[in-house]
This record gives C-alpha cells, structure tokens and sequence, in this order.
C-alpha cells in the first residue's frame, strides 16, 4: 500500500489537516500541510477551518492545538509522544514555587502541560519569549518556567532578574561543546547556529541563536556556505531543500550512546502511525473542559501580543 497516497485520501475524506514540527522524521513533513515551529504551529491550530487536526509533533503541542481549537477533533499518532521539558515541571512542585513567589507574574514555555499553563499568566515560546518580557514594565516580578536556559539567555538579553525554574530539555542539555568545537575544528569556516534551550557556554561560541523557525531563516539568507546546527536534527531536512548548496552538520552530544541530536519523543511519529491514526481518528486528544479553558487565557495572551509585534 502506498501510505502516503493513502493519507492524502483519507486527509480529503476528513477535511483534515497535518501540523508538523520541524523535529519530525523528513517524510513526515514532506506530506504535512504545515510544517513549523511550536509558535506557527499554535497559530495554525488556532486559524484552521479544517475539522480534524493531526499533529504530527509531541503531546503538549496537540494539547495546546485541542485547547485553540476545543470543537476539532485532534489526533496524535503516538500518544507516548511526551517531553523532557515538560515533564521537568510537576504541578505540585510548581504550586509551591509559585507561592513562595506571590508578587510575581508567571511566564510559561508552551512546553508545559495543560495543567501548568493554567497555572501561568502568559505563555512564550522561544520566537516570542524575549519580545512578551520586553512587553511587560521593567519593575514586573516574573516568574520563568520551565526552560532555565532559555530563562537564563532571556535574562541575559534583556538584563532582566527572572527567577527560573530548575528544567530542561534533555536534547538541547546535551549538546557538548567540546565535540563542537572540535567539528569546528574540522570546519573552520561554519558558523555555528544555535536554540536558546541550549546551556550558555554553547550560546557563547554561537554566531546566531534563535527559534527554529530563526534558524532556518537565518541559514537560508546568511551567505556563508555551511553551518553546525545546535538544536534537534530534524530541521537539518527543511534547512537542506531551503538551500539545497549548502552542508549543514548536526550538533554532536554529550551522550556516549547518542550520536546525534534526535529527540527521541519527536522520532515516535511514522508515517505508518500517521496512516493508523487518520484512519481510526485515534489516539485522539480528550481534556477537561474546565482545564482546557483555564490553559487557554496565557495562551490566548501570548497569541495576541505576537499578534501586536507582528511576530
Ligand atoms: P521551537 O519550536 O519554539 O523552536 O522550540 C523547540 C522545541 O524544543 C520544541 O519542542
Ligand atoms: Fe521536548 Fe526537547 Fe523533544 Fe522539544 S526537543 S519535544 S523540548 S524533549
């Protein structure tokens, strides 16, 4: 059977779309009808007129597509499609910090839970993070959860004090700047790009850092001809058809069983799990309503003042 033609009937059959992240396998965003980072993503779920949305992406991302757009039904392929950031963060833990801090506003990565970002005031995603801090008055107390790199690139940008909660992402912790150094070695004329979830010594030797989305962008108008990429390697496939004559090369990590920079959460997508899904409409995103429409506020928050920047 040819999958991919089956998909492309069954997506017509539905009126169903496919939202894909820039970390999923290439032929997955090859059929996609939207491929993009976790902002774009959330502003495609919130606009679509389709009726069933798939999301080829991780758990919190089909979440957060279900609380936009409450009446669509929403499928994730493989519903063990998790995250190590998000799972960086329990509730309760946070119920606590949170109280220890009362005067303080709460910035929540849309790499949380549903349950987290009801507990938050506006969410971010590293597109917007450093402009939504900007937004807010210099004297604002603010809470940054769960990325502390990100928290910690944020302060540093903006000269801001946020206090950050202890999270991470397992993929982006690791990457080991001695192994890239050593590839720049090898490479001296590469630039190396790199995502803010990554730990400070590598956003210090990095030319560029941004969103994935400002990766690619930067890669595909930047005139240098090749580039060491610091964030999940799925990406390297759209920046190589952005600019087919140019050599990119994945990060190395730190992990002596890894040797590139897959998020193994992202990788559980297949097209075969894509197919079955569609087909059966299952596994399906099911929330409390009442959760759903508490997590919906920061984020409805962070889309209008992307809205307002233009972002
Ligand atoms: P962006 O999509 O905002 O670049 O975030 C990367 C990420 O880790 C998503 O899982
Ligand atoms: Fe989560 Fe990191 Fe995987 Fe993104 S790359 S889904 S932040 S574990």
């Amino acid at each position: 059977m040819d999958l991919v033609k089956e998909i492309e009937r069954l997506k017509k059959d539905k009126n169903a779309i496919i939202l894909a992240h820039y970390y999923v396998r290439p032929e997955i965003q090859d059929i996609a009808d939207y491929v993009g980072d976790s902002l774009g993503l959330s502003q495609k779920a919130a606009e679509t007129d389709a009726d069933v949305i798939v999301f080829a992406g991780v758990n919190f991302m089909a979440e957060t597509a279900k609380i936009l757009s409450p009446g669509k039904k929403v499928l994730l392929p493989d519903l063990e499609a998790g995250c190590s950031l998000a799972a960086s963060i329990p509730a309760d833990n946070f119920a606590e910090f949170k109280e220890q801090h009362p005067d303080h506003l709460v910035i929540t990565y849309v790499n949380t839970t549903a349950e987290i970002k009801s507990m938050s005031d506006i969410c971010c995603t590293s597109s917007n993070a450093r402009q939504i801090v900007e937004s807010l008055p210099l004297e604002q107390k603010i809470i940054f959860a769960p990325d502390k790199n990100l928290g910690n690139y944020i302060n540093s940008v903006t000269g801001r004090n946020m206090v950050l909660w202890d999270g991470q992402c397992h993929v982006h912790h690791e990457f080991s700047l001695e192994k890239i150094l050593d590839l720049k070695n090898l490479h001296p004329e590469a630039k190396i790009l790199a995502h803010p979830e990554c730990q400070r010594p590598i956003l210090l030797v990095s030319d560029y850092i941004g969103s994935t989305s400002e990766l690619l962008k930067f890669s595909s108008t930047d005139k240098c001809n090749e580039y060491i990429i610091a964030t999940e390697s799925g990406i390297l496939h759209k920046m190589k058809q952005t600019s087919p004559t140019k050599t990119f090369y994945p990060a190395p990590s730190d992990d002596p069983n890894c040797v590139c920079a897959d998020c193994n959460f992202m990788k559980l997508n297949t097209l075969e799990k894509l197919y079955q899904c569609l087909k059966n409409e299952s596994p399906e995103i099911l929330m409390d309503e009442k959760l759903a429409k508490k997590a919906l506020v920061p984020i409805q928050k962070m889309l209008e003042i992307s809205e307002k920047l233009g972002i």
